[in-house]
């Protein structure tokens, strides 16, 4: 059996959104930019995506810029705020993906903004009261904390943090990259300046994800070119790219509580069955369905002097997971995010990340193989 538990990293594709991008990369091909019949109907294909998109999140279709993925629209929406909207002060975490936190740090180097980073506690969880203090210092501010942490699940108080960033007049920007079709957003009730997608993590393809910038705000372009993406994103669309994210997150919140549902549920019984089995098992992050993306599990094992062996004899047995650790000259090195909440670096960790398609006989599998190579393996 071959189980697929890295659905942070990236999911599979769903059949009708592949299915749906076939004509585009076959037929229906034109440049979206030329006049003829051809490029007319791309360029239509572009726009009833995007209104599509904008419909599901209660914004409108000019507010989404498509990108080629996560990491281009954080780089873009902390550039449009330092170089268009005057920031001079981004507040972040340590615990946020190098998207934001490489960005972030460049940025600081060019000399352009004072950078500072939020307390965490150790669960992730942001201090919001440290945060209203940094939003008191000199300066236009950005805060750009993540909605769900990619490694530990732990999620953002967003409407809190919204109503900070009001009160002190800050921008605020969330990287939804991980909860972008696992949960609702209505950006008409929700005030927030920017927030990130990539449609590969919910069964969309690679390669294509969006901006959403908030009407209001002036823009600049981070791709110089042409005049596409309303002069924000010079380069030819990806035509099959935009058509496969609008039918992903078609799919994605034709029912997205039932997919909660089912994921929770799949997580709720690892997580009991790992615990009843291990007498010295502790979870990263939060593990309250209130403030834990329900797509995503990080295991703490009992210590083991063979814990670089975990996830590859977890590979052997056809369960891919992933740690939150670098395995590299065969030291074992933890990851940012597990070194910014202080875990316990003699402790081996397993990220377990599920999907809609993850099925219960998976998670069952999975379990056993694990209990097998802690009794078999690690001793
Ligand atoms: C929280 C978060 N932000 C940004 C990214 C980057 O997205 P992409 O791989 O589409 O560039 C990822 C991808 O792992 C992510 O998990």
């Amino acid at each position: 059996m071959r189980v697929y538990l890295d659905n942070a990293a990236t999911t599979p594709i769903a059949p009708e959104v592949a299915e749906c991008m076939i004509p585009y990369l076959m037929n229906e091909f034109g440049n979206p930019s030329s006049t003829h019949s051809f490029g007319r109907q791309a360029k239509a294909v572009i726009e009833t995506s995007r209104r599509s998109v904008a419909k599901h999140l209660n914004c409108t279709p000019a507010e989404i810029y498509f990108t080629s993925g996560g990491t281009e629209a954080d780089n873009m929406a902390l550039h449009i705020c330092v170089n268009a909207l005057g920031v001079t002060h981004i507040i972040t975490s340590s615990i946020e993906h190098h998207a934001i936190g490489h960005t972030a740090e460049y940025l600081n180097k060019q000399g352009n903004i004072l950078l500072s980073y939020v307390k965490i506690d150790s669960k992730g969880n942001v201090d919001l009261a440290d945060l209203e203090r940094l939003l008191q210092l000199e300066g236009k501010a950005l805060v750009s904390l993540m909605h769900a942490n990619n490694e530990i699940s732990t999620l953002l108080p967003l409407e809190k943090v919204s109503a900070l960033c009001e009160k002190h007049k800050a921008y605020f920007h969330s990287d939804t990259v991980q909860t972008m079709g696992h949960y609702a957003f209505d950006l008409q009730n929700l005030k927030i300046d920017f927030l990130t997608c990539a449609a590969h993590k919910f069964h969309g393809p690679k390669g294509i994800g969006f901006l959403y910038v908030n009407k209001m705000l002036k823009t600049e372009a981070l791709i110089h070119g042409g005049a596409q993406e309303r002069g924000l994103r010079g380069g030819t669309e990806n035509l099959y790219g935009i058509a496969g994210l609008a039918k992903a997150m078609d799919l994605a919140y034709h029912d997205v509580l039932g997919h909660q549902d089912h994921v929770q549920a799949l997580k709720t019984h690892m997580i009991n069955e790992l615990t009843a089995h291990f007498d010295d098992l502790s979870f990263h992050g939060e593990t309250n369905p209130e403030k834990s993306l329900y797509t995503v599990l990080n295991c703490s094992f009992p210590p083991t002097s063979k814990a670089g062996m975990l996830l590859f004899t977890l590979d052997l047995k056809g369960v891919a997971c992933s740690g939150g650790s670098a395995c590299s000259s065969g030291a074992v090195s933890q990851s940012h995010v597990l070194q910014g909440i202080g875990a316990d670096g003699s402790r081996p960790n397993v990220r377990f990340s599920f999907s809609r398609y993850t099925t219960q006989a998976e998670i069952d599998y999975a379990i056993q193989q694990v209990k097998d190579v802690f009794s078999k393996t690690l001793v």
